[in-house]
């Protein structure tokens, strides 16, 4: 059941990536790029939550400069990364509508690759590039 949940998912980012018809550059890019790439679909460029496919999800995607707002002045960076990686699935229950990232970057990062040392090196590869999502996320958090 928990393989096939998945599978859908994964599914769901790659029809999103392919509508993106991004991810070409995908070593060159930084941070922000890479939220644009990604992202920036459901969360909008400004990553507060209104970006072209919103209107096709029945989950409104979050306003993400307020993720501490909300969390009551703290940002929880693990939470975070923990979430777009897929880690940590739906606070509540219900079906998650973000893509989970994880595999598909482990994917990517490997190339086509299939040696354990090949994968140590593109776990480490996807590790900071989605630390690097989390810190631009964290630099756009609104104070007041
Ligand atoms: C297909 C649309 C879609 C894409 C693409 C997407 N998200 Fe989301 N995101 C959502 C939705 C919808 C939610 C609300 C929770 C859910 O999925 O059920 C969400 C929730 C989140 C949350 C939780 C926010 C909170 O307040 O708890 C974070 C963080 C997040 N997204 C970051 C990202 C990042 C970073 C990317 C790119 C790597 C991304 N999202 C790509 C739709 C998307």
């Amino acid at each position: 059941m928990k393989a096939h949940r998945s599978m859908t998912v994964t599914v769901v980012a790659a029809t999103v990536l392919a509508c993106s018809g991004a991810f070409a550059h995908a070593d060159s890019t930084t941070a922000r790029d890479d939220f644009r790439t990604l992202c920036a679909e459901c969360h909008n460029a400004d990553a507060k939550g209104n970006g072209p496919l919103a209107a096709n999800l029945t989950k409104v995607p979050p306003d993400l400069t307020r993720i501490k707002q909300r969390a009551h002045g703290t940002f929880d960076r693990k939470a975070v990364y923990d979430w777009i990686l897929g880690l940590k699935m739906t606070q509540s229950h219900g079906t998650r509508e973000m893509p989970v990232w994880g595999d598909w970057l482990m994917d990517e990062a490997m190339d086509g690759g299939t040696s354990l040392a090949e994968a140590k090196a593109a776990e480490k590869q996807v590790e900071h590039q989605v630390m690097g999502i989390v810190r631009y996320i964290e630099s756009l958090q609104i104070e007041d």
